[in-house]
């Protein structure tokens, strides 16, 4: 029996060549693992109308971990008329499969680091070495939203909320939309507790929590409240507090001086493309979605339908993701074999897929990676 079981969905478009890169290296390296396929994406959304069937959620519940290439989403419209004839105007309903993947395995940390590997042609500066702990199931994108504004929720703002409320006395429901943002303690705690855990064990000085406190007062507040508490744990690991708009400017003023970065999910999902296009962009940025049950590891990008078939894009940030993968499952020394191999071929400068400037292809850079392991 093999010691792993991984869950291996490829999904869509270029997922799919991402995915067989990644299994070129993780082959080479030796890692004893078994993958179970998943349907998942697009594709499985036009023949049975649901992204994520229960066969693929099933799985998940089996395996050690799992690697996500992308999938395809579209607007509501589009993705009924693209149903097959059979199922087309039965109401079904397009839903997001990476945000039910989020909430039904509460994957509540999305993990995204972003070091400038040297040599790269796309650094902003080759000295950067950011970590981003976003949380990844609560704040403004729970979809707790309304437009029209129920008269029963307008009535209950304008008690809460008299001075606010009373200005839009004259402005119709149907014209406007409101949406929650929702942060609980424990989430606040938990991604605030990872945030710091990770600073300790792999030596980073500084934990930034990346929030906005003066005028988001209840819930910035809360987060930033439970770092300070937090923080009192970790006396090898310095807390600073930046707010999400001085932190954008300060990424490109100075990113060398952070280390992990903590924020609330949207706020987070700003800083981590940000960040990410610090260190070469799409074609390098890898992430983590983990939860107590499972981590599902993925590259940032989506599908990118412009080049399907054309074994042309970057597999590094899918490489990277199964690199975190490894050091997830406590494989140390393959991830830093990994990694190395990744830096190697970096710096050498030799293979570059069309993004860094090349023509390498993407299976042509995965071998090129696994060449060095
Ligand atoms: P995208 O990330 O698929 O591609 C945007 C552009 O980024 C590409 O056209 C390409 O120029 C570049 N790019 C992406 N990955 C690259 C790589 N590995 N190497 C080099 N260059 C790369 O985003 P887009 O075009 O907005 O969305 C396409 C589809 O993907 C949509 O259906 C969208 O909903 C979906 N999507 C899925 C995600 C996921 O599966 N996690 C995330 C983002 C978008
Ligand atoms: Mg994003």
């Amino acid at each position: 029996m093999a010691k792993y079981k991984i869950g291996w969905m490829p999904g869509d478009g270029i997922g799919i060549d991402v995915m067989q890169a990644a299994k070129i290296v993780l082959d080479r390296l030796g890692f004893d693992a078994e993958y179970v396929h998943g349907d998942i994406g697009w594709e499985i959304w036009r023949t049975e109308a649901n992204a994520l069937p229960d066969r693929t959620l099933a799985m998940l519940e089996t395996v050690d971990a799992a690697l996500f290439g992308a999938i395809t989403s579209k607007p509501k419209e589009e993705a009924e008329r693209e149903l097959i004839p059979a199922l087309q105007g039965k109401g079904h309903v397009y839903r997001s499969p990476i945000v039910a993947l989020r909430q039904t395995f509460d994957l509540r940390t999305n993990l995204r680091p972003c070091k400038a590997y040297p040599g790269n042609p796309l650094n902003y500066r080759d000295d950067l070495d950011l970590v981003v702990f976003r949380q990844n199931t609560e704040d403004l994108y729970m979809g707790i939203e309304w437009h029209p504004l129920p008269a029963a929720i307008r009535a209950e703002f304008l008690k809460t909320h008299p001075k606010q409320m009373g200005r839009l006395a004259k402005v119709a429901d149907e014209d406007i939309a409101a949406s929650v943002r929702l942060l609980t303690r424990q989430a606040c705690q938990a991604i605030c507790r990872d945030a710091f855990e990770y600073a300790k064990k792999f030596g980073y000085k500084s934990v930034t929590v990346v929030e906005k406190p003066n005028v988001i007062r209840e819930t910035s507040g809360l987060m930033v409240r439970e770092a300070r508490k937090i923080a009192k744990d970790y006396p090898g690991v310095e807390l600073w507090e930046t707010n999400i708009d001085a932190m954008c400017m300060w990424l490109i003023k100075n990113p060398q001086d952070y280390g992990v970065l903590v924020a609330s999910n949207m706020f987070g999902d700003i800083i981590s493309d940000l960040c990410a296009q610090l260190v070469g962009g799409l074609g390098f940025a890898c992430s983590g979605n983990i939860g107590d049950k499972v981590a599902i590891f993925e590259p940032s990008h989506g599908s990118a339908p412009k080049y399907v078939g054309m074994n042309k894009v970057n597999p590094i940030a899918m490489i990277l993701s199964a690199k975190m993968m490894l050091d997830h499952l406590g494989e140390k020394d393959m991830a830093t074999r990994l990694e190395n191999a990744v830096a190697a071929v970096i710096k050498e400068g030799r293979y570059r897929t069309y993004d860094m400037g090349g023509t390498t292809t993407t299976t042509g850079m995965a071998e090129a990676i696994a060449a060095r392991l």
